[in-house]
């Protein structure tokens, strides 16, 4: 399955965080013919240093962006050819959840409706 990816692209979300981060290394690593867009709305949780020995890598490309923004992940799918996704931008630390839900409904479940939407109308070629 994963062979099948070769020369092609996939949408990593939250790659700025603790397990995206790690993530994304270790696969560039095992994959070089594969190429990375991570997008992440680098919030208190993800930091950008977390990937610094990415920066020259061709295959890598970072975005600074929300999952909720429909208009970017669609323009996203379309501009690098997405052949699938894997999400790990969230809000993760349950005292927040407790403090300010709101934040955690936006992105976990309105975020990944929306990354499931856009693959959902690219996949289909609904969007051309
Ligand atoms: N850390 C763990 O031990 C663990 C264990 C099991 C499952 N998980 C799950 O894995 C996922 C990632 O966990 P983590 O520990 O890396 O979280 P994290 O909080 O360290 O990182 C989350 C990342 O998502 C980004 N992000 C937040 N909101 C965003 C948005 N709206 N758009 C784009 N980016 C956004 C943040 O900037 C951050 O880089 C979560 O769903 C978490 O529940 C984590």
């Amino acid at each position: 399955m994963i062979d099948q990816l070769s020369n092609n692209t996939i949408l990593i979300t939250g790659g700025a965080g603790f397990i995206g981060s790690n993530f994304i290394v270790y696969f560039l690593t095992k994959h070089p013919n594969i190429r990375v867009v991570n997008l992440d709305k680098l919030t208190y949780a993800g930091d950008i240093n977390n990937l610094s020995e990415l920066s020259n890598k061709p295959n890598y490309t970072f975005i600074e962006g929300d999952i909720c923004d429909a208009s970017l992940v669609s323009k996203l799918f379309h501009k690098h050819e997405i052949k699938g996704v894997i999400n790990f931008a969230a809000e993760s630390h349950v005292d927040n959840s407790i403090n300010s839900p709101g934040q955690f409904i936006k992105t976990n479940i309105e975020g990944t409706f929306t990354l499931l939407e856009a693959a959902r109308n690219y996949w289909k070629g609904e969007n051309y």
